[in-house]
């Protein structure tokens, strides 16, 4: 994966996008051959290295299959595409610690797998003081989504009861949105559905972290 040609300028519309609506959504974030990379580096992983979701690294307990039934897989750097994935989201933290003085400290994120059928009910990533997290990223590495294949991300206003958006989950999309502000839902899919979802993190003893 190549990230040079990912122009900046991508950084300050997403920097924007989080200083105004406190989120955005951003197609072709990354190209497809990017895509493609994180896709082949996510298929080598062996089965027994993905965890279910509800089990893993500090899941608060209530995080259990009635909410979500994904598997996920820590990105831990081993691998160059996902080495380039993680220089790139690093080049985004500083643009938004730059730009809006956000504290961000560190970036974790794992890869997902919903199978056919498999869900995330509505919920935040975050929740006021009692969380480090305050960014979130999803990114899609599936190729060629149709409509009717479903999986689609539902992002909620804060106390909206309709969607204010329905996110596609192609290949290259990246989503963005404040941890603590936006819930939203995974819509089952029929088809394998793959994603990269991660958090930016602050690094505040006062507000110990829980992860969902
Ligand atoms: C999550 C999440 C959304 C998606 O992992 O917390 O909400 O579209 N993922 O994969
Ligand atoms: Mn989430």
């Amino acid at each position: 994966m190549n990230t040079a040609p990912l122009s900046t300028c991508v950084f300050d519309d997403i920097t924007e996008a989080i200083a105004g609506p406190g989120m955005g959504i951003f197609p072709g974030f990354l190209n497809p051959a990017q895509t493609a990379a994180l896709r082949r580096d996510f298929a080598t992983l062996p089965d027994w290295q993905l965890t279910p979701a509800g089990i893993g690294r500090e899941h608060a307990h209530h995080n259990n299959e009635r909410i979500r039934t994904d598997k996920t897989r820590w990105l831990d750097g081993t691998t160059p595409p996902q080495q380039d994935y993680l220089a790139l989201m690093a080049g985004l933290q500083q643009s938004l610690n730059r730009e809006l003085f956000m504290g961000l400290r560190d970036y974790e994120c794992h890869y997902a797998r919903y199978d056919e059928g498999d869900f995330y009910k509505k919920h935040l990533d975050a929740f006021r003081g009692r969380s480090n997290r305050r960014v979130t990223t999803v990114l899609y590495l599936n190729n060629d989504w149709q409509a009717d294949q479903g999986g689609e991300l539902l992002i909620y206003a804060e106390k909206g009861a309709q969607p204010s958006h329905r996110v596609m989950p192609e290949g290259g999309t990246l989503v963005c949105f404040l941890s603590e502000r936006f819930p939203h839902e995974v819509l089952p899919a029929r088809r394998q559905r793959l994603s990269i979802a991660g958090w930016f993190r602050i690094d505040d003893p006062v507000a110990p972290v829980l992860r969902l």
